[in-house]
């Protein structure tokens, strides 16, 4: 009979836990007529947000800051810039951050070492919001680049000699940043580079190939907005012929599977333990009344 592998590292890191237990302890706390907002969506998964609507912390974006009564607002775990810290401030709003403070240290390190005059390099994607926010802490008018894969890494403009921070987005695949780091190295700057993937994400990418590369089937559980989730799909597809990528137990086509199938499951960090529970028990009955 077929076996299922469950991730150790399937679901919420550290940052997104301490994120949803901040926005969990201030709707806690707060009397009725205290607004409560997070900016933007708290983490990439519709229930979860939704159920934090209901319990009445609200979603707001960028234009609604100024509209919206003045309350406490929460930032998300991927940070937001400089400025729109000062522009909630000025808009009367109290600001509780749980910004992760992995993605707080490259905030500092951006900072520290632009306003030091060196040139910031950031590896990983430009329109995440977590590389927005990096990019808020650079001191205005320092030179950076968003880099994503190797022919932006060959095609860097930086003059021979120059001083360049390095840093990556939390969530960038950890050998692609190897490869892209091994590129750099050869162009004869005076680098300070360092390497800010998460642990979380490494440990999590890791483990996702190791079980896909044993099993028949392997399940990605992730929102589809959420770019982890959609880098773990890619690894284990590398791994593993029948990967497939979904957001809830209702996803799950249970044809896929069979009696004899060894099922692996993993999932992104904003994943609920509710979510990945429910795949599991679906993927248990499925091989039971298979056999
Ligand atoms: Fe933080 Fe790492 Fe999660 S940077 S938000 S613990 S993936």
């Amino acid at each position: 009979m077929g076996k299922i592998i469950l991730a150790k590292s399937a679901g919420f890191c550290f940052g997104v836990e301490r994120a949803v237990k901040t926005v969990t302890d201030q709707i806690e706390k707060c009397s009725p007529d205290e607004k409560i907002y997070t900016y933007g969506p708290i983490i990439h998964n519709d229930t979860v947000v939704s159920d934090f609507e209901k319990r009445g912390a609200h979603v707001i974006s960028e234009e609604e800051m100024a509209s919206v009564s003045p309350g406490t607002v929460v930032i998300r775990s991927h940070g937001v810039t400089k400025k729109t810290v000062e522009d909630l401030e000025a808009c009367g709003h109290h600001i509780v951050d749980a910004t992760c403070p992995f993605v707080k240290k490259i905030h500092r390190l951006v900072a520290e070492y632009s306003e030091k005059g060196y040139k910031i390099l950031i590896i990983g994607n430009e329109n995440h919001p977590e590389v927005q926010g990096i990019i808020g802490w650079i001191v205005p008018g320092t030179e950076y680049v968003v880099i994503g894969n190797e022919k932006e890494a060959d095609e860097l403009h930086f003059s021979k000699g120059e001083k360049v921070c390095l840093v990556s987005q939390t969530t960038f695949n950890h050998n692609k940043f190897q490869e892209l780091v091994e590129i750099i190295n050869k162009k004869g700057y005076d680098m300070f580079a360092m390497s800010t993937i998460c642990n979380a994400t490494e440990v999590r990418q890791t483990e996702a190939a190791e079980i896909a590369a044993q099993v028949d089937v392997m399940l990605v559980i992730g929102d589809k907005n959420s770019s982890n989730s959609r880098k773990l799909f890619e690894i284990c597809s590398n791994k593993c012929d029948n990967t497939f990528f979904i957001q809830t137990a209702d996803d799950l086509d249970l044809s896929v599977i069979q009696s004899i199938h060894n099922i692996g499951i993993t999932a992104g960090a904003s994943t609920p333990q509710k979510i990945i529970e429910e795949v599991q028990k679906k993927c248990q009955q499925r091989i039971l009344n298979k056999c």
